[in-house]
């Protein structure tokens, strides 16, 4: 019976965190991010993963990287600037951002 229950919810919590990510992606397309990031590809601007590998499970990144969402900025990557991305509310930008950094 015990172990019943610790396997349901293992389950419970691997649905939660699996919905999440797919909660995100949702996001990311509903906001446009996909029309110059990708997973793995570098498009107009750097890949998720590469974003990951970079700044990691960094805490103080997640502030910095979710307020350049919304006021944009530049010189992180390269030439190209990453537009303001009016549409997106800090919190949201928030979201963005700790879903971006967990492709590692
Ligand atoms: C018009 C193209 C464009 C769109 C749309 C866009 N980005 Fe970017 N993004 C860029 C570019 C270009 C860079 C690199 C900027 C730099 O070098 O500092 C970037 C950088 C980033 C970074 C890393 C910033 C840093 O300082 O390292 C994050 C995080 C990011 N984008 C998230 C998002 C999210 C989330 C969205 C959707 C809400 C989004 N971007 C929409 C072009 C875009």
């Amino acid at each position: 019976m015990l172990d019943f229950r610790h396997f349901a919810l293992g389950l419970f919590a691997a649905l939660l965190t699996s919905s999440a990510a797919f909660a995100s992606a949702e996001l990311a397309k509903s906001k446009n991010c996909v029309a110059c990031h990708s997973v793995e590809r570098k498009m107009i601007g750097p890949s998720y993963t590469a974003m990951a590998e970079r700044y990691g499970k960094d805490e103080s990144a997640i502030k910095v990287l979710s307020e350049k969402i919304v006021k944009g900025g530049s010189g992180s990557w390269g030439q190209m600037p990453m537009p303001p991305q009016a549409g997106v509310a800090p919190e949201e930008a928030e979201v963005l951002v700790k879903w971006i950094l967990s492709h590692q």
